[in-house]
């Protein structure tokens, strides 16, 4: 497999990025949700204190199921798993920097691969895991997957899986009712006429579940790449959009508007994974969403390919929703924690994990049976050449996390209002804020 997410973090993470503090122990409060910090050093030595935010359908078995394949090997280690609901971590990170700030950090916990990482690294909150790393990893990783988790050369953290985001979900049933073909759906404009068509005969073309904004910031990152191609995406990474003016950013926003007008009504009080609902109850026809949705109606029961289907925006282009997990610096049990990271670096648990969760296997030598046709061809754009391999926004990869924060309140803001001209100047006005002062690296998508 080639290129394109160049070493972002590699030699060069000396910089910023702090993330704007949480308060320590007690409560969080976060947009939607209050979260009380219930955290307590176990004092037994063989304990995993463990913390994810894999709550909803699909994740939630797949988590459990590698907790069951790691108890197997190792039955003297006592999992403590800390679920904290919320997709995307917008609750478990509020949490974690409680955690974090209070010098009680969990044995291991879920974050995404590049800048979300930074801040931890460059306050010292995590350790090096280069033993971790064994040959055998570093052969079967895909060289852009390793320079995501690696900071002044040195790794942070063990994917798990390889998610993507740029995906339109669809259920199969609607469509052949009325007579829409999947494969004529090759560009925004052909997903807008589309939705048109949908519109037209009564059905809600597009679930949306924004009430923790991000599920809003994630569709906009797919219109984004389907409207202004890599080129603008890297761009834009780069931190190189400072014009509110700039046409492309125009036009970008002006397509999401148009996106917009397709949505469910009560879009704002529903989650990413009550919005995959409507589509499983035929309440609407699509959704766009990491394939995570995959995950979502697998444990429905659904069929892949028979009930529902996966659209591709741009078709070209994978863009990369990386989990990991780390070591913290003061985990109390760093040995529990070390055995876990290992063991979610084999085939064994990426494929026991990836077939449920709906993403594909981090290493590039994972047998391929246990996956679904969608998986299968995911598995095949990963590793072909010709494929743009582009490191997500709203996940937490391509740009620092107080950007990334700015962002989603412009977004979700841009929801309510849709001002083409405000929200160009409050985008542009975030990069020069929290985006320029905090970049530690230039992104190369090639
Ligand atoms: C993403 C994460 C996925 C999935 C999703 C919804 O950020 O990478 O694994 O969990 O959130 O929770």
């Amino acid at each position: 497999m080639k290129k394109a997410v160049y070493s972002l973090l590699l030699v060069s993470f000396l910089v910023l990025g702090v993330i704007a503090s949480g308060c320590i122990g007690g409560q969080t409060q976060t947009g939607t949700a209050t979260v009380t910090v219930t955290k307590s050093v176990a004092p037994e030595q063989n304990v995993l204190e463990i913390y994810h935010w894999w709550t909803a359908g699909g994740e939630k078995q797949a988590i459990e199921a590698v907790f069951k394949k790691f108890k197997d090997k190792y039955p003297n280690i006592e999992i403590k798993a800390n679920p904290v609901s919320g997709g995307a971590g917008v609750n478990m990170k509020m949490v974690l920097q409680s955690l974090m700030l209070a010098g009680k950090p969990p044995d291991t916990f879920q974050v995404h691969a590049g800048y979300e990482m930074a801040p931890y690294v460059k306050a010292k909150q995590l350790t090096p895991i280069d033993d971790i790393w064994t040959k055998d990893m570093r052969d079967h990783y895909p060289k852009v997957i390793q320079q995501m988790v690696m900071f002044n050369g040195h790794y942070y953290a063990v994917p798990i899986n390889v998610h993507r985001a740029n995906v339109v979900w669809y259920n199969k049933h609607i469509f052949e009712k009325y007579g829409i073909d999947p494969n004529s759906i090759k560009s925004f404009d052909d997903l807008m006429r589309v939705a048109q068509e949908l519109k037209s005969k009564g059905v809600t073309p597009f679930a949306l579940g924004d009430r923790n904004k991000w599920p809003a910031t994630h569709a906009f990152e797919v219109v984004m790449l389907s409207i202004g191609g890599v080129q603008f995406y890297q761009d834009f990474i780069n931190g190189k959009i400072t014009d509110p003016n700039n046409p492309t950013l125009k036009k970008v926003l002006e397509a999401y508007a148009e996106y917009l007008n397709y949505v469910n009504s009560d879009h704002a009080a529903k989650t990413w994974d009550e919005a995959c609902g409507l589509v499983y109850k035929g309440d609407a026809a699509m959704t766009i969403m990491g394939d995570w949705a995959n995950g979502y109606f697998k444990a429905k029961g659904w069929k892949p390919d028979v009930d529902y289907g996966a659209i591709v925006l741009p078709s070209n282009v994978y863009d990369l929703v990386i989990d990991t997990f780390v070591l913290p610096a003061k985990a109390a049990h760093p040995e529990a924690a070390k055995k876990w990271l290992s063991f979610i670096g084999t085939v064994e648990a990426q494929n026991t994990f990836n077939p449920i969760k709906g993403s594909i296997p981090a290493r590039d030598d994972a047998p391929l049976d246990p996956y679904g046709p969608i998986q299968k061809k995911f598995i095949k754009d990963l590793r072909s050449p010709s494929t743009k391999l582009v490191p997500s926004i709203t996940h937490g990869s391509a740009v620092p996390p107080a950007f990334l924060s700015d962002l989603n309140d412009i977004i979700s803001t841009f929801v309510t209002n849709k001002n083409v001209d405000e929200t160009a100047k409050s985008i542009v006005s975030a990069v020069k804020q929290d985006l320029l002062p905090n970049k530690i690296k230039e992104w190369k998508l090639t």
